[in-house]
């Protein structure tokens, strides 16, 4: 049977040490609240951290045991661990960086590699849980790198990655040393879920600019597999809230504070101590109701749960006393001896008192000044059975795309929020009525059972993508077949691309001059009379000429303008016009213009912009701005617009590398035939050779006519070893 194999880094229970031993009790958090309620049909299994330091053996085995029988499996962390992979780069440098708060982040290299052997014991914990039909699905930012490290041991995996908190814009990704890795390890999942649209965005934006991916439709090529990219709005259980609304121990707890409240009305505040909620902002802006509307004073109290987390970080314990003296300031102006304006608790609640909670409170107050979902506003709305009460809901929080009929506020206006506050207070029942139903239709539509069909059914679709796209892998098997079939064959050619093939791009063309292993390997490919090697290139005579003429080789250059057999001159393909190139070029040096970065090459019977230095995202939208007006252009003309890698090509038509290619398949048809090639200008060497013919593909979109592909130039080389 088919399992799922949650990962994170906190297990929903946690293991807490105290004078009788050993307790268990749930975790806190959105990511283990909201999974909770799932993770134990089909005999799933949740693999993460139990929560403190556990060093004893026995200890070991007592929490093992307790956890499996509650389908959970601990991943165990040393205290240096828990100080520089948890506290130190999860959440001293990633959770400010992803939640704009760049000001709070530590760099630091110990820490980094904390993180890394700490996703390495991870991925280790989970291999050892995983089936070969078992989907993986690991969660948040504190393992970033586990799922390409899972892709390495098992490539045939089906991995689902969710990131449970904000993916910020490119410019803060920038800011870490690792982000370029980070997001690589993210792109060893099959399928990459966010909350919302706008932090998918911002994660395809960060793959372009990093890394020179780009997408279509989220559908990322990463040079070896196709990723999903889309965005999830995470949900809750939504009847667990609405029933336990209506039980009967959460109404006797509710009874319970009214009667301590007499008739004073609730603003509520739940949250975990985080910078990132605006605690002290909130408790500002309800002393500023108080201020503004003293008619408040005596009739209204914030209740204000804190939920502890994180203290050992430093930040965190400044933000505890931060807040204990606001409160403490705050109660002692303005409390009266029947009235306490803010009932401030820092500890957790059980489930029960939590929705008493819920229930009782007339208003919401979840104003994070950043927040993945934020998904106590949602157990409120489902806990609110009587349809009263109202939510304010900051704008900066994931839920706040979902939920507009929430009373939006920006979090730091705090005079804003008082008089949201005071709006809310006074809102019409049947005001909060309508609103409330529209929140609850849709909160219980999309509740995490939905949540979770929906993702398991996007991964499926990325598999079925990356099936139908995929060309094979160049698997050891394959290569076996190939070495074979080469070795037998009396007559061999051998088709290479340059750039992209033989070796990687770089910013400046001119700087991907061949080095001295590259020399070599061609240098012995050529010295095998039962070989001839054609170096097929959209580069100019002059370059190939420089940088490989002194070996054997054959050439085509400027894709398929020029040829050269190995000892004899240049000779054209055949009788070509440049005297277009005087009319298209002021428009190409437009575009030269609009898209800094961008330039031209002047090739003999071809010109060439090129846009890797641009902006990545700039650069595609020049590029197919420029292509349609070039393809209307030249449309009852000879010329034609060829797409490369990051180039566009202006050249006469039935010139490629395709036609130059078939020129070696004749007069004496070799019996062995390989092509290797990266980009478009390649996919027409490899239409025009024999189906028998090894054609390979480099990287970049895995659509292509090779039967085969391979990840970089290194592979290529290293394929190229074999063969000497
Ligand atoms: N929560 C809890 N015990 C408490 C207070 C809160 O378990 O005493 C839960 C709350 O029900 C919610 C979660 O903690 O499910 C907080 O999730 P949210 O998405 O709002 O914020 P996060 O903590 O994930 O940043
Ligand atoms: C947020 C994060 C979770 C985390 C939770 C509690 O919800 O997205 O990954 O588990 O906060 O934080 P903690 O550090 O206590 O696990």
């Amino acid at each position: 049977m088919s399992r799922t194999i949650i990962v994170s880094n906190r297990l929903p229970t946690k293991v807490q040490r105290t004078a009788d031993g050993l307790t268990f009790h749930p975790s806190e958090g959105g990511l283990a609240t909201g999974l909770g309620s799932i993770y134990q049909a089909d005999g799933n299994v949740w693999v993460g951290w139990p929560g403190t330091f556990v060093d004893d053996p026995a200890e070991h085995e007592q929490v093992t045991e307790r956890l499996r029988e509650n389908s959970m499996a601990p991943v165990f962390l040393t205290e240096p661990e828990i100080r520089d992979y948890y506290e130190g780069f999860s959440n001293g440098t990633l959770w400010p960086t992803f939640h704009y708060f760049p000001q709070f982040a530590t760099y630091d290299s110990s820490h980094w590699q904390a993180y890394v052997a700490v996703n390495e014991k991870f991925c280790q914990a989970v291999l050892a849980q995983t089936g070969p039909d078992d989907t993986i699905w690991v969660h948040d930012y504190q393992l970033l790198l586990l799922p390409e490290m899972l892709r390495r041991e098992r490539p045939e995996a089906t991995i689902g990655f969710f990131l449970h908190i904000p993916f910020p814009s490119y410019e803060l990704v920038r800011v870490l040393p690792w982000g370029a890795d980070l997001l690589r390890g993210m792109l060893g999942a099959d399928l990459i879920g966010f909350h919302t649209y706008g932090y998918m965005r911002h994660f395809l934006s960060a793959a372009s600019h990093l890394l020179g991916l780009s997408n279509q439709n989220g559908l990322v090529e990463t040079g070896t597999r196709t990723v999903l990219v889309d965005a999830f709005p995470m949900g809750i259980d939504y009847q667990r809230y609405a029933e336990a609304a209506d039980s009967e121990a959460a109404q006797a707890h509710q009874l319970h504070y009214r009667e301590a409240l007499k008739d004073v009305r609730v603003i509520l505040s739940i949250d975990r101590l985080d910078y990132t909620k605006g605690i002290a902002q909130r408790v500002l802006a309800f002393e500023q109701l108080l201020v503004r509307h003293p008619e408040w004073c005596g009739h209204v109290s914030l209740l204000m749960v804190v939920v502890p987390s994180r203290d050992q970080v430093a930040q965190y314990a400044a933000l505890k006393e931060e807040i204990d003296e606001l409160v403490g300031r705050i109660n002692a102006r303005h409390s009266s001896i029947s009235w306490t304006p803010i009932h401030y608790f820092y500890r957790s609640f059980p489930f029960d008192e939590l929705v008493a909670f819920y229930t009782l409170a007339d208003v919401a107050l979840v104003t994070p000044v950043r927040d993945g979902m934020n998904l106590v506003a949602k157990e409120f709305i489902a806990s609110k059975t009587d349809q009263r009460g109202v939510l304010i809901l900051s704008e900066r929080a994931g839920a706040a795309v979902e939920l507009s009929d929430a009373l939006l506020i920006n979090p730091t206006d705090t005079d804003y929020m008082a008089e949201a506050m005071h709006e809310a207070l006074r809102m019409p029942e049947e005001e909060q009525t309508t609103r409330m139903a529209n929140l609850q239709a849709l909160v219980r539509q999309y509740d995490v059972f939905a949540w979770t069909r929906l993702f398991m059914e996007r991964l499926a679709y990325s598999k079925m993508k990356q099936q139908t796209l995929a060309t094979d892998a160049l698997s050891p098997g394959a290569i076996d077949q190939l070495l074979h079939d080469y070795q037998a064959a009396p007559h061999r050619l051998l088709l290479l691309d340059y750039d992209g093939t033989l070796v990687s791009f770089q910013a400046n063309p001119q700087h991907a001059r061949p080095d001295a292993e590259l020399l070599e390997l061609l240098g012995a490919l050529t010295s095998d009379a039962r070989n001839r090697v054609v170096i097929i290139s959209g580069r100019d005579r002059a370059t190939l000429d420089q940088w490989l003429g002194h070996l054997p080789l054959n050439f085509v250059a400027e894709h398929g303008v020029w040829l050269r057999r190995a000892g004899e001159d240049w000779q054209l393909f055949q009788e070509l016009r440049a005297d277009w190139k005087r009319e298209l070029r002021p428009m190409l040096e437009l575009y030269v213009r609009r898209t800094a970065g961008s330039f031209i090459e002047d090739k003999d019977y071809s010109l060439v912009w090129h846009y890797r230095r641009a902006d990545a995202e700039l650069g595609a939208i020049r590029a197919r701005d420029l292509m349609s007006h070039l393809t209307f252009i030249t449309s009852n003309t000879d010329l034609q617009v060829l797409e490369g890698n990051k180039i566009l090509e202006i050249k006469n038509v039935g010139i490629n590398k395709g036609t130059a290619a078939a020129r070696w398949l004749s007069p004496d048809p070799p019996e062995f035939i390989l092509a290797i090639g990266d980009d478009r200008t390649d996919e027409d060497t490899f239409g025009a050779l024999p189906p028998e013919a090894y054609t390979v593909k480099v990287g970049g979109a895995p659509r292509s006519l090779a039967r085969y592909s391979v990840a970089g130039p290194a592979d290529v080389r290293q394929l190229l070893r074999r063969l000497c």
